[in-house]
């Protein structure tokens, strides 16, 4: 069964008839998509990418994970934003956020921040361990993996020397463009393409995702025929017969009415790195030109703990996007005690899945009637069939929402303001005059 879309929890918040004016711009906007002329078109390489993938290249990823399984401890990934997220949204999302304590492979992210207290830290953890490397950036220029994977190139030469370091090196990247894959061809790296036309963010079902995720040890041709099946389900043009084109309209329409705030949220802990995923789709694809909902993202019940009361009764601004999963792979029933110290026993007999379904009901109906309304996405199971349906799901809502509330949900313009300062006081040659304003204005 495909990802389905419940909006029966939108009553009193938006009427049936609302969505009316929008099946003529979402039709617009698909039109768009498929003819390749909407903006930013030239990054819509995803759409067909679950049936359209390089099959050559995905052998010799399957091949690449499992020599990396055979001969390394730990998996060091190097990339930030589109370059990471997905790969670790899927392997915590499919392993739990327990998977390297349980898996024989441990998979350490770096590159993704410019902490050198984390950098050193990682580099403690792989002492004694047989390490991978996999560099990952479109660009192959962005500081932040750059600066990582030249302390990593550095210490796998040192652990391995120049020749076996070489074979534990694998480099995902463009197919002819920039410093990685020019250094990659140098010194004989194992390379795989970024497709020209896919995004960072939308990059998880290319090698960027699918080296890392088959090597933590998931099923990766089941990740694609799950996507393949959400091409199929969501191919329809109107919003009638497409859930996704619904959500889209949704948001649509509940940002119009001041909710301006999307909650993503899951029982499953689990879901943490899929709901950091889903807030960098969202929120780089559309906060541009001063418009876009601002995506959140939450764990429940932990954060009921922690933000339930701001959701309860804190401004009106927010609405909850539920992803629930409506099987457990795993359950346990609670026991009955005959001294019912902790005034269980009401639930004796019950298993936990079923709790976790009584209070996500529960929180459904205490925040709606508290003004916050709710999306509720439901899929079968977290596998990865499933959760390859729910990133197709995802990618294509988000498409479809930057084109309603037109803007270009494929690039990122406003990503180069940090970078110019930052290039600007790091003395970057080219930045040099912009360097000492900016050293002016700091107090
Ligand atoms: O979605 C995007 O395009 C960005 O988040 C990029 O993935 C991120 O900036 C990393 O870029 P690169 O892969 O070029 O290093």
């Amino acid at each position: 069964m495909a990802v389905k879309l419940n909006r029966s929890y939108l009553e009193g918040f938006v009427e049936n008839g609302e969505y009316e004016r929008l099946k003529a711009p979402v039709r617009l906007a698909h039109e768009a998509l498929l003819s390749k002329t909407a903006r930013g078109s030239e990054y819509t390489g995803w759409l067909s990418l679950p049936e359209d993938y390089d099959k050559e290249e995905f052998e010799m990823i399957k091949a690449a994970a499992k020599r990396i399984r055979d001969t390394s401890d730990v998996l060091v990934v190097i990339g930030i934003g589109g370059s990471y997220l997905g790969a670790r949204a899927v392997i915590e999302l499919l392993g739990s956020q327990y998977f390297n304590d349980l898996s024989p492979l441990k998979v350490y992210y770096s590159g993704n921040s410019i902490s050198p207290d984390s950098l050193k830290k990682l580099l403690k953890l792989c002492e004694g361990k047989r390490v991978a490397v996999n560099v990952v950036s479109k660009s192959g220029t962005t500081l932040e993996p750059a600066l990582a994977f030249r302390v990593f190139k550095s210490y796998m030469e040192e652990c391995y020397g120049k020749e076996e370091a070489a074979k534990r090196i694998f480099v995902t990247t463009d197919k002819a463009r920039g410093a990685l894959k020019t250094l990659s061809d140098s010194e004989g790296y194992e390379s795989f393409v970024i497709p020209d036309d896919i995004g960072g963010r939308y990059s998880v079902l290319t090698a960027v995702g699918l080296l890392p995720i088959a090597a933590a040890g998931f099923d990766i041709d089941a990740l694609m025929a799950g996507a393949r099946n959400a091409m199929k389900s969501f191919a329809a043009p109107d919003m009638d017969s497409n859930a996704c084109y619904a959500y889209a309209a949704s948001r649509f329409i509940l940002a119009e009415k001041g909710k301006l705030v999307e909650l993503c949220v899951c029982f499953e802990p689990a879901f943490y790195m899929f709901g950091e995923w889903y807030k960098q789709l969202f929120g780089e694809s559309e906060g541009k030109e001063h418009k876009g909902i601002f995506p959140s993202s939450l764990v429940f019940s932990t954060d009921l703990h922690s933000m339930g009361q701001y959701v309860q009764e804190g401004k009106r601004i927010l609405f909850e996007t539920v992803v629930r999963f409506l099987e457990s792979s795993s359950d346990i029933t609670v026991e009955s005690d005959k001294d019912n110290f902790d005034g269980l026993n009401y639930i004796a007999d019950k298993s936990m899945s079923y709790i976790n379904r009584q209070a996500s009901d529960g929180v459904l109906l205490a925040h709606t009637e508290g003004g916050v309304p709710n999306l509720l996405i439901e899929v079968d199971r977290i596998d990865e069939y499933n959760v390859g349906e729910l990133i197709y799901f995802f990618e294509k809502a988000c498409a479809v929402s930057g084109a309603l509330i037109g803007i270009n949900p494929f690039d990122q313009p406003g990503v180069e303001g940090y970078k110019t300062n930052m290039f600007a006081l790091l003395d970057k040659p080219g930045f040099e005059a912009e360097g000492e304003r900016l050293r002016a204005k700091l107090l």
